[in-house]
């Protein structure tokens, strides 16, 4: 699939990027997300395959396009599973502060959790703490965990956390434990990678956020070596029932990495909108465009940062 599909998704997420960084600092979350979404679509045409979004933009009814059962690519070629999320921080690009990325995965058919759009609670972190925290213990127990596996104090820990008003609990039980926090205003999938990302100093990644960037995180840790757990916290009755529909009785099943995505073929790719962590974003100049693309494969978790230069006259064509 990597030969195939890697540099074709890439293009992909760089015109997402290209299209959502005109909205950068503009307070226009929708508009930056809309951007990115059409740039996205129009760039799968192209793409040799025959693709079906599994985590998209809603259901068919509320999106239109990026939908959920949407087919994309030419009808030829690798059967696969599609992840997007065409901007993943949509307040951080209508702010201009760091860290959006446009997202995209794809895996072979039927390997991806069709997971629905609600929040889930998850807990993540890299190659030396993967098998070692459970979603189900004491948050000092897995943060004594992870500084076991990475032979560190407590202290030296540091989790990222989401600053939302339900983490308050969650964040006191990280500093009465005795590790440091990272609180992140948007972008849960980045601050997933983070976690086994080098250079990054995050070590684990605590608290509710979309299942959508769930699934989509979950394809990078896979191409990392990390792990990620997830429970879906379903809000109301509905989402609860949207649940037992999916086949989900147990609102406390905890989806582990392989339950998110199974197997190892799988591509991760993520652009650079605002500056971030792991790639730089979009820089607009006279003549041309750059950007900088995060292409991870599972199978054989080649990591690749893809810097591009787009001119200016060729995109207008
Ligand atoms: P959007 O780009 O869709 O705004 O999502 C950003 C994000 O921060 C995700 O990374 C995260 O999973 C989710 O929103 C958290 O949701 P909420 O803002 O409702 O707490």
């Amino acid at each position: 699939m990597e030969r195939t599909l890697g540099m074709e998704i890439v293009r992909v997420t760089e015109a997402a990027a290209m299209s959502s960084a005109k909205w950068i600092g503009k307070g226009k979350k929708d508009e930056a997300d809309a951007a990115a979404t059409t740039a996205m679509r129009n760039m799968f045409d192209t793409i040799q395959m025959e693709g079906i979004v599994v985590i998209g933009e809603g259901e068919m009814d509320e999106a239109p396009m990026l939908y959920i059962g949407e087919k994309l690519g030419t009808g030829n070629g690798p059967k696969v599973d599609i992840a997007v999320d065409p901007l993943e921080g949509t307040n951080i690009v209508a702010s201009g502060s760091s860290n959006a990325l446009t997202v995209l995965a794809i895996a072979e058919r039927g390997h991806l959790l069709h997971a629905p759009d609600m929040y889930m609670h998850k807990i993540a972190v890299g190659p030396e703490a993967a098998g070692q925290v459970d979603i189900n213990a004491s948050v000092a127990d897995n943060l004594k965990a992870v500084a076991k596996a990475k032979n560190k104090e407590i202290e030296d820990v540091v989790a990222t956390v989401l600053l939302r008003d339900r983490h308050t609990q969650l964040i006191q039980d990280i500093r009465e434990a005795g590790a440091r926090i990272k609180l992140i205003t948007d972008g849960d999938v980045a601050a997933a990678i983070n976690t086994a990302y080098e250079g990054t100093d995050v070590d684990i990644l605590f608290g509710q956020g979309g299942a959508p960037e769930g699934v989509l995180a979950a394809v990078a840790l896979k191409c990392l070596g990390g792990e990620i757990q997830g429970k879906l916290a379903p809000q109301n009755d509905q989402e609860i029932e949207r649940c037992h529909r999916m086949g989900i009785t147990d609102i406390n099943q905890v989806f582990r990495t392989e339950d998110l995505v199974k197997g190892d073929d799988a591509l991760f790719a993520a652009t650079g909108v605002t500056d971030g962590e792991l790639v730089k974003g979009v820089r607009f100049q006279k003549h041309y465009v750059t950007t900088e693309t995060l292409l991870m494969q599972a199978k054989t978790n080649t990591i690749r940062i893809i810097q591009a230069r787009h001119d200016v006259n060729v995109m207008e064509k």
